[in-house]
């Protein structure tokens, strides 16, 4: 396959900007949908279907038959976060640009990329080896409403002997990896209220209740300096991992000193000191403030007392929390640390389920197998702190669902300047395109 052409169709995927949570986008979203239906067309499918909205339209395909082969179903995602802050792009977010063997774009990475190199890793292939089945979705970044809607009406659209997911990264350059964990998410605005109306702050300062004072306060009361989190049951559930795994963990190629000085870059870590930073990134729950809005934050100054004030925030959750669960200890913390002079309500935006995966059908072994024979490292077994939303509704027919991708740490995923390094990719659809070989062997499981 010519590099150049596949640099210019992905080029032309990463210009749509089909951010799914803006609403001035939904029609950037609808024309990346259209983007991928026509690749599966050309891919040979004949049962293509736009599902679910209008906007935000799940992509389902199915694939040219491959008599008495297994079905892989493959997962992805068309939508993409918002590229704020604009200012901090070297070149705009939508204006895919290659420098040093890096792709940057918004989405190259997470997932347009990826979704690319899975589709042409089928066309390297030739005939297909197996029959492939396509749920590629539009809302992922906003909670996935829309295919949940779908798989709740039509389940059997998971039917499969395997789901391929590809929407994370290696451990490291030259470790692939498998995941056998994704957190869950909740997301919710806490809003406090402490007056009818702003009211000067001379006239009343001294003895009127500050709304983002109050609000404040109540953050700090949610967590703690330390990092631990002080809702109520919201670590009941939670299990330490194996020793085991602990032990595999410290073989991994990770330095937390690297992790602080070439990745986070901050002066210092933060957390629960007692857990390492792997136990923290992937084995326990967070709360974090994504934002706070109320009050004056214009130019100049305002004397003003602030009525109300809202917090984004989010707790990733960790395998036996549940979302609807923690929705109920946030609302109960909320109401219980909130003083009596204060009006606190909670509301949910969205979330998601923790995800947890057997690592031990047959198929982790070809995906391994496929690994080591490009690389000539096979995969290692990983969790992952980000959060896919459906992964529990596709594993929920049985089939073993894979974790994996062609991602690398420092692809900036969410944040300015995102890429994707152009070995990952032209690297993954030589492993994939052998995955697939290597599941169409054996016939279905
Ligand atoms: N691809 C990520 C999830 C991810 C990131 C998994 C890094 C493993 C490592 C996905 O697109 C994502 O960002 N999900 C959101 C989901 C949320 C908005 C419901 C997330 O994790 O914030
Ligand atoms: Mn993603
Ligand atoms: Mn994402």
């Amino acid at each position: 396959m010519d590099r150049n052409h596949l640099l210019r169709e992905l080029s032309d995927f990463l210009r749509i900007p089909s951010v799914s949570t803006l609403p001035a986008h939904n029609q950037d979203c609808r024309r990346a949908a259209d983007w991928v239906g026509a690749e599966l067309r050309r891919l040979g499918c004949s049962d293509i279907q736009l599902l679910g909205s209008e906007t935000h339209p799940v992509v389902w395909g199915v694939g040219p038959e491959a008599p008495g082969a297994p079905t892989l179903l493959i997962y992805g995602h068309y939508d993409v976060q918002p590229p704020d802050p604009l200012g901090e792009w070297i070149t705009p977010p939508f204006e895919p640009t290659v420098r040093d063997g890096r792709l940057y774009a918004r989405g190259a990475a997470d997932d347009k990329g990826q979704v690319f190199c899975l589709l042409k890793a089928i066309e390297a292939n030739g005939t297909p080896p197996v029959n492939f089945r396509f749920l590629i979705e539009g809302e992922e970044e906003f909670g996935s409403k829309v295919l949940f809607d779908l798989l709740k009406r039509e389940p059997q659209r998971v039917a499969a002997d395997a789901v391929l997911v590809a929407d994370m990264s290696y451990v490291a350059p030259g470790w692939p990896a498998v995941y056998s964990t994704l957190r869950g998410l909740c997301y919710a605005e806490i809003t406090v209220r402490t007056s009818k109306t702003d009211l000067h702050s001379g006239e009343y300062g001294g003895a009127a209740p500050n709304a983002h004072e109050e609000l404040c306060r109540l953050l700090t009361r949610l967590k703690s300096e330390n990092g631990h989190v002080n809702i109520p049951g919201f670590y009941g559930p939670v299990k330490r991992p194996s020793r085991t795994e602990l032990a595999a963990w410290k073989k991994l190629p990770f330095k937390e000193k690297d992790f602080l000085d070439k990745r986070v870059q901050a002066k210092g870590l933060v957390g629960l000191k007692k857990y390492s930073v792997l136990e923290r990134l992937w084995a326990l729950p967070t709360f974090e403030i994504h934002g706070i809005l109320g009050g004056f934050t214009g130019e100049g100054a305002k004397t003003v007392i602030p009525a109300e004030a809202t917090a984004k925030v989010s707790m990733r959750l960790v395998p036996n929390q549940k979302l609807k669960a923690v929705e109920r200890q946030l609302a109960a913390a909320v109401k219980r640390f909130a003083p009596r002079h204060v009006t606190a309500t909670v509301r949910f935006l969205h979330g998601a389920d923790p995800a947890q995966i057997k690592l031990t059908d047959p198929s982790f072994q070809k995906l391994d197998q496929a690994f080591k024979s490009v690389l000539g490292r096979g995969t290692v077994p990983a969790r992952a702190g980000g959060s896919i939303p459906v992964v529990p509704a596709l594993a929920s027919a049985g089939a073993p669902v894979i974790l994996t991708g062609i991602g690398l740490p420092d692809d900036r995923l969410h944040a300015p300047n995102e890429k994707l390094e152009l070995k990952q990719l032209w690297d993954g659809i030589e492993v994939f395109r052998k995955f697939y070989e290597l599941l169409g062997k054996n016939g279905p499981s």
